[in-house]
């Protein structure tokens, strides 16, 4: 049978019982395979003094499949602390080493597996060694030997050949009784097999590097296992919400091809710079569903005026402004570069306008340009300027740059056809100051070309 899809609902541990029947409806209670705890948090505001409940610090995550066949990878989690403490107690001094000694005998016999293993030790030490060198037969003053035999009922699990082999390559270590222990080091074994409570992936507010300022970011290792374990390299990745983007650039990196759809405008440009910073231009993907024409445009103007205008800001590869501060009274978004001193970044101030606009905006915007102390002023809007709307920016002047040896205009008039036709805000380079939210790290995606998906 043919791997079916399986699926994977991420829901607040308060409302998971209520999506467990609604998931149980769509793809049938048979098809339930797993409850998995994501232990987010260590300690959480739900936990005030005061509280009379248990601190909220995990999150369920809720496995199906779509038929009884499916595609599991087997992926490993790091050994809890716990765990290591317990089971690899002893250290290798010279190299830090942890490993644990395990059993070197055999409930089997076979072959040559009946012998005395010879072990040697310093009179009055604690440590014995392997007697490679059949010392024994004419024993050195100061020293003690032994031949140890298998446990009663059982033989040795290799031959005493196999055995001088890995005595060579030191990995046989010794009880105080002198039984020779196989060393198994902690950082040669794979893991444990993926359960179902993740304690190990810390929340995205520790993460300083991945953080990106979206609020429900989520860590990129728990998609990363998800996807590792549940999508073959060259399968298919959907996240039908997926936010900035956290599914879509772990499913890049790891070689799968990928669909994501979120509602928000403002996700989609997220997404994109995120694309273009962690994997480069290389990047290839499709955006279906954004404006490509100016009647686009007003449609989505019309239906959703947030939208347009983050669509708009993502155009010119602005930062929209938070709308509840006062003090952004007039901006719409902002884009920052570096100014002539070094450490000192310069503002861009956009101002957005779906509808009918007139020679009032280009001065509202002139003042805020003043009150902002801000370099460069845009005003983008649907319609094309009148003359008094150029003549006005055109009084404004130029904002001088000296490490650019050039003059930009301080208020320029662009239309959403303009942004379209590839036009931009005329601008010192940015270098990188000036993306959305926060700058993804820099990573190496097997998935740089994703092929084409049947859309
Ligand atoms: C919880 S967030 C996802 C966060 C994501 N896992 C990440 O790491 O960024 C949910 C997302 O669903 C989007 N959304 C809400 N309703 C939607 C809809 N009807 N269609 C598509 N996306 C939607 C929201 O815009 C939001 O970005």
């Amino acid at each position: 049978m043919k791997p079916s899809a399986s699926i994977y609902l991420h829901c607040d541990p308060t409302a998971s019982h209520y999506l467990k029947l609604l998931m149980d409806a769509v793809f049938g209670v048979e098809n339930f395979r797993t409850e998995i705890i994501w232990k987010r948090s260590s300690a959480h505001s739900d936990a005030k003094q005061g509280r009379a409940q248990h601190g909220r610090i995990h999150d369920v995550i809720l496995f199906y499949t779509k038929t009884d066949a499916w595609f599991w990878n087997q992926v490993f989690m790091d050994y809890g602390r716990e765990y290591i403490d317990a089971f690899y107690r002893h250290i290798e001094p010279d190299t830090g080493r942890r490993y644990q000694m395990g059993d070197l005998s055999a409930a089997k016999p076979g072959g040559d597996t009946q012998y005395e293993w010879r072990v040697k030790r310093r009179t009055g030490q604690e440590e014995w060694q392997s007697d490679l060198t059949e010392e024994w037969k004419s024993p050195k003053k100061g020293w003690e030997y032994k031949g140890i035999p298998p446990y009663k009922g059982r033989s040795w699990a290799y031959s005493k050949a196999n055995m001088i082999e890995y005595a060579k390559a030191g990995r046989i270590c010794y009880t105080t009784t002198g039984t020779p222990r196989y060393k198994r080091y902690l950082d040669e074994m794979p893991g444990v097999p993926l359960q179902d409570v993740w304690t190990d992936i810390g929340p995205i507010g520790a993460r300083a590097a991945e953080r990106l300022g979206y609020p429900t970011q989520k860590p990129e290792a728990l998609l990363e296992r998800i996807i590792q374990s549940s999508c073959p390299e060259g399968g298919v990745v959907l996240d039908p919400f997926c936010g900035c983007g956290t599914t879509v650039v772990a499913a890049h990196k790891l070689g799968r091809r990928w669909i994501g759809v979120d509602i928000m405008q403002l996700a989609i440009n997220l997404i994109k710079n995120r694309l273009r910073d962690s994997f480069g231009e290389a990047a290839a993907y499709k955006v279906i569903g954004e404006p490509v024409s100016a009647p686009d445009a007003e449609r989505l103007a019309e239906s959703d005026p947030y939208q347009f205008q983050w669509w708009v800001l993502g155009l010119v590869g602005a930062r929209p402004a938070d709308q509840k501060k006062r003090a952004d009274k007039g901006v719409d978004g902002k884009i920052i570069f570096q100014g002539d001193t070094p450490g000192v970044f310069e503002t861009v101030i956009l101002s957005v306008k779906a509808g009918k606009t007139g020679v009032a905006h280009v001065r509202d915007l002139k003042g805020v340009l003043e009150r902002e102390a801000a370099a460069i002023g845009v005003l983008i809007s649907m319609r094309e300027p009148t003359r008094d709307m150029r003549t006005e920016a055109a009084a404004a002047g130029f904002y001088e740059s000296a490490t650019w040896g050039r003059k930009y205009p301080r208020l320029q008039l662009l239309t959403v056809a303009d942004l379209l036709s590839g036009k931009t805000v005329d601008m010192p380079p940015i270098r990188q100051v000036g993306v959305t939210f926060k700058k993804a790290p820099k990573a190496s995606g097997k998935g740089d070309s994703q092929g084409d998906l049947p859309l």
